[in-house]
């Protein structure tokens, strides 16, 4: 057991889903997954284990923000040999290259948090996706032929969801981000320190721009097509 997964080694998949929404993990699990088992429920934070298409997939919690997130993929990599993560979660629209329900696969992500500030010291490190599972996610994307738009750039990882400096967004705008959310920085920071692999996919769940929001129902129907598209493009890329 590590500090804040109840699992034992071997109960984790090499492959994790991460939902923010620990709720999403038990939903994942039982949707679309075949024999799951829980393997944690520390703090509400579930996970579970089970097979999709005959490969063992996981599915963690990850909270929301990147402190949160920081401590299950730092547990996951480090204890459980963990070999791929793909958050899959939701975003603010920040332009109207975008509309609500579309889907975002983050290439890279900025962030206005001090977190890899102090651990790099003050220079500025740019945190990447994994070329293999961006390419099989937007392969995966582009065969499912959705109707919702999808769109590959970078997201911003903002610590608050209720900025302070609403400016801060629209000068990520300028520089061409897409989208804001609250944990994609960490996540490719940690995985690239690790030497494992990561991806965020997420859904446009409402619109900084034009105010749109969208309903629970659409919620869950757009984040189960990200799911599918999750799915297959980890399983298809296991090392
Ligand atoms: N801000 C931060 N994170 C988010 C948002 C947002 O507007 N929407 C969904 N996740």
């Amino acid at each position: 057991m590590s500090t804040h997964i109840g699992a034992q080694a071997g109960d984790i998949a090499p492959l994790v889903l991460m939902p923010g929404d620990p709720l999403r993990a038990k939903w994942i699990a039982q949707t679309f997954l075949e024999d799951a088992r829980c393997y944690t429920e520390v703090r509400g934070m579930y996970g579970y284990t089970g097979t999709w298409r005959g490969h063992r997939v996981s599915v963690q919690g990850s909270g929301m923000g990147q402190p949160s997130l920081a401590i299950y993929a730092n547990e996951l990599f480090t204890e459980y040999d963990v070999q791929s993560v793909i958050r899959v979660g939701s975003c603010g629209a920040m332009t109207e290259r975008l509309a609500v329900r579309d889907i975002v696969i983050g290439s890279g992500a900025c962030t206005d948090s001090s977190m890899n500030r102090i651990r790099f010291d003050g220079l500025d490190y740019a945190p990447v996706a994994d070329f293999g599972l961006l390419r099989a996610a937007h392969d995966a994307a582009t065969a499912a032929a959705l109707d919702e738009a999808v769109h590959v750039g970078l997201l911003y990882s903002s610590d608050s969801f209720y900025p302070a400096r609403p400016e801060h967004a629209a000068r990520m705008v300028e520089y061409g981000v897409l989208a804001v959310e609250m944990e994609a920085s960490a996540l490719y920071t940690l995985a690239a320190k690790f030497d494992r692999r990561a991806l965020a996919i997420c859904t446009v769940s409402d619109h900084l721009v034009t105010g749109e929001e969208t309903t629970s129902q659409e919620r869950e129907r757009t984040f189960g097509a990200m799911v599918e598209i999750a799915l297959s493009a980890g399983a298809g890329t296991v090392r």
